[in-house]
């Protein structure tokens, strides 16, 4: 039973708007100020100093990034950089919705590490372009494989570039996948000391939930449709005429889509929630959904599939899209992995999958998973307990590596 990023998106939003628990904010309800980057609105008011920084890739998406460097104690720290790279239809703001002190950034800064945070193409922070705007088509031409080869290069290199130190790296769900895809094919590993992944996304083929199945299922079938529209909107008319027909068709009861879709939380506050529906979703591409889909349906780790063979080939010079072999991770590279049995998209037996065969003839010093019996897609990120859980064996780790 995979997860899908995509179903992740889809049922985040979804589950997000369609709860209309009373007392909660509704997705579809949700003002955004735009003036204000997120040091401004969410790390300084915290009571950290904050830099904003751009950074553009390779094919013209300007992207942002926010960046820590003094904790509490209010003087630099000694400890080499951080970057933190979130999940689909999410931004940087999903790390730090709960208090300073159950925050991993906050919590990094403080323990002297310099903290950045990226933001992908397509969400509110990164939305430039050097000639294209959100409204051209062409802008939202990309999926899960340019966010790996050309976000994930960019935000990477400037850290590297700015610090000039090799960084380590945390990602959660979106954010692991595009980082497995770059170390599979050797790449950034020069820059990056090593990765800690939260709720990893690699094999997506145990997805347990019929509506995350239905909504792979119908995106792939109406693909033209959706791709002619390129943005995903998770408020928009389009996708939610979508979720209710997924929720009708697949017998879903929708007011607990949040549940539904990334599994249930143990220990989110609802204030921390509140705050997340306030920022979240964010847009990102159909296309981008559609390749998350491409993977649940055809159980294989792959790029973009054009659809015809004519296609792939002006694309990839071969017929099919070449796989991603998670299996080529080289075994010295140090790896820490942490995954949830209430996670209905970093299922765990796709985690342990890829544990226990791509990754099973990793160095044994090199690997290190941590497997919470409560945990859900979201809690990695937002728990009140995810300090003790996650965090501390986090810094642990990165103190060795
Ligand atoms: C976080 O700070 C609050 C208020 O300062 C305190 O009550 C709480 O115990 C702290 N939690 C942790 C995990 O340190
Ligand atoms: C990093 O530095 C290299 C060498 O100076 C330069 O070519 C590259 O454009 C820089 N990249 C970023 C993202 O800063
Ligand atoms: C779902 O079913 C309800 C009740 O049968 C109907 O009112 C609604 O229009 C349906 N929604 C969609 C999107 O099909
Ligand atoms: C759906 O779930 C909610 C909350 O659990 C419940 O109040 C409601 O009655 C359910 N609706 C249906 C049609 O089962």
């Amino acid at each position: 039973m995979p997860r899908s990023n995509i179903l992740f998106a889809l049922l985040f939003i979804v589950l997000l708007g369609l709860s209309e628990a009373p007392g909660r904010r509704s997705l579809y309800a949700f003002a955004s100020s735009s003036s204000d980057g997120i040091c401004k609105s969410m790390i300084e008011t915290q009571g950290y100093p904050c830099q904003e920084h751009k950074v553009t890739t390779e094919d013209g998406y300007i992207l942002s990034m926010q960046r820590i460097v003094v904790g509490q104690s209010g003087s630099k720290g000694d400890k080499p950089p951080v970057l933190l790279q979130h999940g689909v239809l999410a931004d940087a703001i999903t790390w730090v919705l709960a208090p300073y002190n159950k925050s991993l950034p906050f919590i990094l800064a403080d323990n002297g590490y310099d903290v950045w945070l990226g933001n992908t193409r397509g969400t509110k922070y990164s939305n430039g372009h050097t000639s294209l705007s959100t409204s051209d088509k062409a802008y939202w031409e990309w999926s899960w494989d340019e966010l790996s080869s050309y976000d994930l290069h960019a935000l990477v290199q400037y850290v590297y570039n700015h610090t000039g130190q090799k960084l380590y790296y945390a990602g959660h769900s979106q954010g692991t996948l595009i980082a497995l895809a770059a170390f599979s094919q050797k790449n950034l590993l020069n820059m990056i000391r090593s990765a800690a992944l939260f709720a990893p996304i690699a094999h997506l083929n145990n997805i347990p939930s019929p509506a995350i199945q239905l909504a792979a299922r119908s995106l792939l079938a109406t693909a033209l449709y959706w791709l002619k529209l390129g943005e995903f909107i998770p408020k928009s008319q389009e996708v939610r005429q979508l979720i209710g027909t997924i929720c009708n068709s697949s017998g879903t009861n929708c007011s607990d889509l949040v549940k539904l879709f990334t599994g249930p939380s143990c220990c989110i506050s609802f204030t921390t929630i509140d705050t997340l529906l306030l920022h979240e979703p964010q847009p990102t591409a159909t296309k981008n959904l559609i390749h998350f889909s491409q993977v649940v349906s055809t159980r294989k780790i792959a790029k973009y599939d054009y659809g015809n063979p004519i296609q792939n080939m002006q694309h990839y010079g071969q017929l099919n899209p070449p796989q991603y072999n998670m299996a080529s991770i080289p075994k010295d590279f140090p790896l820490f992995l942490c995954y949830g049995k209430n996670d209905i998209l970093a299922d765990v037996k796709d985690v342990e999958f890829l544990i226990n065969n791509d990754l099973k003839d990793h160095d044994k010093g090199k690997l290190e998973v941590v497997y919470s019996e409560e945990y859900g897609h979201l809690d990695f990120i937002m728990a009140s307990n995810a300090k003790e859980v996650v965090y501390e064996p986090v810094l642990d780790f990165f103190k060795r590596t």
